[in-house]
């Protein structure tokens, strides 16, 4: 048996285990970073209603699936996806959302380390007290000017992709459950202590307003995407991260227990974060649009206003960045399943490669907030970053969980898929394969057909 089976055959010994990898790789940057920003300028309440509604009907079918086809193939994603198809005779071409999922991860990981790295040198900037008693103006302008320096977001970027390398050539499980077990409840209380800031100062109640009272006439049509797209992106859905860590779990982990823990884990600190946020942005006449610089300008604000505030805030930053390691690692985990397997060469080395290409890759999105701001995608003035992100969230995600809940619904023989679930009342399965197999696919499909109907006729 070769080295890595081994290794990785005994990765998940128990369920818990499994729940605190698979939250790890769930509970990152989307939730603490991104959702408070891109709630922030798609309006707030009705979008937050749109991503939750499309985390239950879709994020949450397609979490069980991909486990369960981790689960069923036992190998890399598209390994996984060849080892079922050929075993139950159906075409082989359905690996294509393996492969597909491989360079969704390249793609990811490269912007995902930029911010990352910017987190990094938060931890420094609030530990030094650089913050202390800073007023929301000095605190943004600060921000500014370390993202108009190219080396010094080149540095940060540089530092937290070794960081990560390095964890993902050693193989991951003791540290990352380590590090999850730990980190993500104080997270959760660092949040709390936020959000108490927030009473303090004000702002608590019309953030609460902000997220929680559905104004319908903020959202777009493009919000609506981006809440799709999010679901899959929070939950580590549709580029096989979590199918790969799916295929390490013991046979007798409940599938659909774990989809639920992870998911509502997921939920409540995105929630808790975008409360805390928007309580600091309220509180001191901010703008609740301010975009991906929005953590960067907010929690330093608070943490300099509160006593203790020189700790906690480095504290908080460390936490984020630990929380962003622990899915920088899954966002690698389907390549480097794959190669492994293929070609039996060491992972210290493909960690070395896909490090390395993530970093080529990651250095046009460095510059897209200096010397390439002004460089555009025609057509939909995307930023490099702009477009690494859009592309992989309101595309690549989407479409691989589109694919997948098509695979389990319509592709495997759905006795196998029954059977493997321990779904026994033929009600349940019913039910289980109308979600799976039609309600799913279709609301996907239904977003990306609106969105693309509006979008030609916007330009015509
Ligand atoms: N879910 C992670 C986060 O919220 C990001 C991620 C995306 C991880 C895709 C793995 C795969 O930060």
């Amino acid at each position: 048996m070769s080295e890595q089976v081994t290794e990785r055959s005994d990765m998940w010994s128990n369920s818990f285990i499994f729940v605190l990898a698979a939250a790890g790789s769930a509970v990152g940057l989307g939730n603490i970073w991104k959702f408070p920003y891109i709630a922030g300028e798609n309006g707030g309440g009705a979008f937050v209603l749109v991503y939750l509604i499309c985390i239950a009907i879709i994020g949450i079918p397609v979490m069980v699936s991909e486990i369960m086809l981790g689960k069923l193939g036992r190998a890399s994603p598209i390994q996984a996806l060849l080892n079922l198809s050929r075993k139950h005779n159906r075409s082989t071409k359905w690996s294509i959302v393996g492969y597909m999922g491989v360079l969704t991860g390249f793609l990811i990981l490269s912007f995902y380390a930029v911010v990352a790295g910017w987190v990094c040198y938060y931890i420094l900037r609030l530990f030094t007290g650089e913050f202390s008693g800073a007023d929301a103006g000095s605190v943004g302008e600060a921000f500014n000017t370390f993202l108009s320096d190219p080396w010094q977001v080149l540095l940060w970027f540089s530092i937290f992709m070794v960081i990560t390398i390095f964890f993902v050539a050693r193989g991951v499980t003791r540290g990352l459950e380590l590090c999850v077990r730990y980190s993500m409840p104080a997270v959760f209380v660092l949040l709390l202590i936020l959000i108490g800031y927030g009473i303090h100062a004000g702002g608590f109640v019309e953030s609460a307003v902000f997220l929680f009272n559905p104004d319908f006439s903020a959202l777009t049509r493009e919000g609506v995407l981006i809440a799709l797209g999010h679901a899959f992106f929070t939950l580590s859905l549709g580029m096989g991260a979590i199918m790969a860590y799916g295929a390490y779990v013991p046979q007798d982990v409940s599938v659909g227990t774990t989809t639920f823990t992870i998911a509502i884990l997921d939920t409540v600190l995105a929630l808790l974060a975008g409360l805390a946020i928007f309580a600091i942005v309220f509180a001191n006449s901010l703008a609740p649009d301010a975009g991906p610089g929005l953590l960067f300008v907010t929690v330093p604000v608070a943490f300099g206003n509160l006593p203790g505030g020189t700790f906690f805030g480095g504290l908080f930053f460390l936490l984020v960045a630990l929380a962003a390691l622990t899915s920088a690692i899954s966002i690698s985990e389907p390549a480097i399943a794959y190669f492994s397997e293929r070609n039996k060469i060491s992972r210290a080395k493909i960690a070395v490669v896909i490090g390395v290409v993530c970093w080529v890759l990651g250095v046009g999105s460095v510059l897209s907030f200096n010397v390439w701001a002004d460089v555009k995608l025609a057509f939909f003035d995307w930023t490099f970053f702009d477009s690494l992100d859009k592309i992989t969230q309101l595309v690549l995600l989407p479409l691989g969980g589109l694919l997948i809940a098509l695979i389990v619904g319509h592709v495997l023989p759905k006795q196998v898929v029954f059977e493997e679930l321990g779904l026994v009342s033929p009600q349940i399965q019913r039910a289980w394969w109308i979600i799976v197999g039609f309600i799913t696919p279709l609301a996907v499909f239904c977003v990306f057909i609106i969105e693309a109907l509006g979008e030609i006729t916007a330009h015509m």
